[in-house]
């Protein structure tokens, strides 16, 4: 050992108790070198994980085997590490920065509606490649509960694949042929609940004192209803309420927290047995060569009575020893944290205010998302520049997902602060929002459906496709050709920005073709009710023929991807770790942002009006740009006219100076 990170002496007591107690198994288990890295890694996390854990649970009677037990399964699970994972885990701890390279491009499918299966979606490689794809998020892939799932995120068995989509076998191999083609996989971990079809739950159902403490039960109204008074709905309309009562549960009936649906049962992770549980179903998957881990609903992981239960302090803590065990055992596996969230909440999730890279690598950027869709609307930029103003820095070791639409709905977080802060009152704009968006508002483009509305409040979220919401469904059944060439250009815009904003670019399975929102979940009675299946329509491999034609409608969106993402993985300066700047431009109309770090400078123009737009060429020198300015997406030089740069209608730039 060679001492090199400062520990308190506490901790390095503890620690070197601890690796005295391990160094005989580890040396009869792994070769020299490969003990000297555990130990090497363990020495560099030990504190992110022991610090966290003792928080969460040193008051425990049996912290301390709760804490070898741990260690045993790290050692257990290290030794069990595959072969072609170590020289991984090795790779990625040489290139910290992998995920951050502007050469990464996501895609999000489902394995079914793709590609039928995983060995389907092995031979579809070819067709992600095309793309440039070089990170695939699949949808939930680990066995579902029977009927309805909630689109899989009702897991019944984690060590086991969905059946109808194949078997483990099957997902390890995919991993390993998608990492010969330079692609990353990401699966989705459910970790806030299981199916109540799941072990665990099926043996608290019949009374075992153990697995009861797997989850939050209660024998009468009396918590839940204390609870209630500060939880939100999360689908108020089919499934109120966040507990669920089962007559059966442990003989005399009881209440068990569901914040979802019914059948997904909240786990508890005040017992450090759920928080190990977890663990090892997070070794299961990185040895199967799962390279990102998509948290699920991790800001739910932790309740706290009088609050809304969502981002609690200990959800923090539970993340960084999460991460401390995988950087040990695994570190070629980064998180994802999906946490829809006000920015206050959603930034420690990427360690940004709080435990700089101690959290997630990933999280959503669901605020762009959502004020790209509200700036098509209104066609005013003034809010999206207002917001991203004040976003900040990206830290060295995490970054952005950055993406237009995902299988979820959209739900507007816009503050009234926000709005106000550019003249607008928040509760109008979410209004109009939905009324423009469900094609409601005069002169609206788009089609889509309201979830989720709420009488009372009038709140409501959005459910549709990119291409149904961005104008192309309504544009192509009036036949009005200039209105589809208003929405395919409004469809390259989003996607421009995504591509620029710094972050993993995550490109919506079908939204490179324009598939529009789909009606057939309305005749399956497991999914009749929940319209966000209409934006998750099956890949339309038909459509994906034309792809090639520049004059299809899905060869202009699908060669104009194609151009964005060259121009991307061709623009060093669009590295995650640098400047993300917005600008004001001198036009309410145009975005400008400006992206920086030493290998160059790049200005983003993005014209949200469907007609052209100008702006003053000034604006090139605020941005840092000198000599000729070339434009990445038109491959020429910039032509100024009297001192203005003209936009055609939604047009983008990329700008760079050659000086
Ligand atoms: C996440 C998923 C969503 C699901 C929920 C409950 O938010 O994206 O689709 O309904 O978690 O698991």
């Amino acid at each position: 050992m060679h001492n090199i990170l400062q520990m308190s002496s506490a901790s390095r007591s503890v620690f070197e108790t601890l690796t005295a107690r391990l160094a005989p198994a580890l040396a009869a288990r792994c070769a020299p070198r490969d003990v000297d890295l555990f130990l090497l890694r363990l020495e560099c996390y030990f504190e992110d994980l022991y610090l966290p854990l003792v928080q969460l649970y040193g008051e425990y009677a049996d912290f301390h085997q709760q804490f070898d037990a741990l260690f045993d399964q790290m050692l257990d699970a290290y030794a069990a590490r595959p072969e072609p994972l170590r020289l991984l885990d090795l790779e990625r701890q040489f290139m910290p920065d992998w995920f951050q390279r502007p050469n990464i491009v996501g895609y999000v499918c489902y394995t079914d509606l793709f590609a039928g299966t995983l060995a389907g979606v092995r031979e579809s490689i070819s067709y992600l490649c095309e793309l440039g794809v070089t990170y695939l998020h699949l949808m939930p892939v680990l066995k579902p509960r029977p009927g309805a799932n909630d689109g899989g995120y009702a897991v019944m068995d984690y060590r086991a694949v969905n059946p109808a989509l194949g078997n483990m076998a099957d997902l390890q191999a995919l991993a390993s042929e998608l990492h010969a083609f330079g692609i990353s996989l990401c699966v989705d971990l459910v970790l806030n609940h299981t199916a109540k079809e799941h072990e665990w739950a099926q043996r608290a159902m019949a009374g075992e004192q153990e697995y009861l403490d797997y989850y939050y039960t209660f024998p009468d109204r009396t918590l839940p209803d204390i609870y209630e008074r500060t939880l939100p709905e999360t689908f108020p309309d089919f499934a109120p309420g966040n507990f669920s009562w089962y007559p059966e549960l442990a003989d005399s009936g009881r209440w068990v927290w569901t914040t979802f649906y019914e059948f997904q049962w909240d786990l508890n992770y005040k017992n450090p047995t759920v928080f190990r549980e977890m663990v090892d179903i997070m070794f299961f998957l990185a040895h199967q060569g799962v390279d990102v881990l998509r948290l699920d609903a991790v800001p739910f992981i932790w309740k706290r009575m009088g609050t809304n239960c969502q981002n609690q302090p200990e959800v923090y803590l539970l993340i960084e020893a999460f991460r401390a065990v995988m950087r040990v055992v695994a570190p070629a596996v980064i998180f994802k944290a999906e946490a829809i969230v006000p920015p206050d909440f959603l930034l420690p999730y990427l360690g940004i205010k709080t435990t700089v890279g101690k959290q997630c690598e990933l999280a959503y950027n669901n605020q762009l998302m959502v004020l790209l869709w509200s700036t098509l609307a209104s066609r005013k930029v003034t809010l999206l520049t207002e917001v991203l103003h004040h976003m900040p820095l990206m830290l060295l070791g995490s970054t952005w997902i950055t993406y237009i639409r995902n299988h979820d709905d959209i739900g507007w977080a816009v503050t009234d602060e926000d709005a106000a802060a550019v003249g607008e009152n928040g509760f109008l704009h979410r209004q109009f929002l939905n009324e423009f968006y469900t094609g409601t508002f005069p002169g609206s483009f788009a089609k889509g459906a309201l979830f989720q509305y709420n009488p009372v409040t009038h709140d409501a979220r959005i459910s549709g496709t990119t291409a149904s919401l961005a104008g192309l469904e309504q544009a192509l059944a009036k036949q009005d050709e200039h209105a589809i060439d208003l929405a395919v250009r409004r469809i390259l815009l989003l996607h421009s920005v995504i591509m620029t904003y710094g972050g993993i670019p995550l490109i919506y399975m079908g939204d490179e073709l324009g598939l529009f929102n789909d009606s057939s979940y309305l005749s399956d009675p497991v999914k009749a009710e929940d319209n966000r299946w209409m934006h998750r329509p099956p890949m339309d491999w038909t459509k994906a023929k034309s792809r090639h034609d520049p004059t299809s409608i899905v060869g202009q969106i699908y060669q104009g991807l194609l151009r964005l993402i060259a121009a991307r993985k061709s623009a060093p300066m669009l590295h995650c770790l640098g400047l993300i700047q917005p600008m004001w431009t001198d036009n309410d109309h145009v975005f400008a942002l400006s992206r920086s770090n030493p290998m160059g400078r790049l200005l983003l123009l993005a014209n949200f009006h469907e007609s052209e737009q100008l702006v003053r060429a000034n604006l090139l020198k605020y941005g840092g740009l000198s000599g000729n300015i070339h434009n990445l997406l038109a491959e020429e030089i910039l032509r100024l006219t009297d001192e203005y740069i003209h936009l055609g209608p939604y047009e983008s730039m990329w700008l760079v100076g050659d000086e």
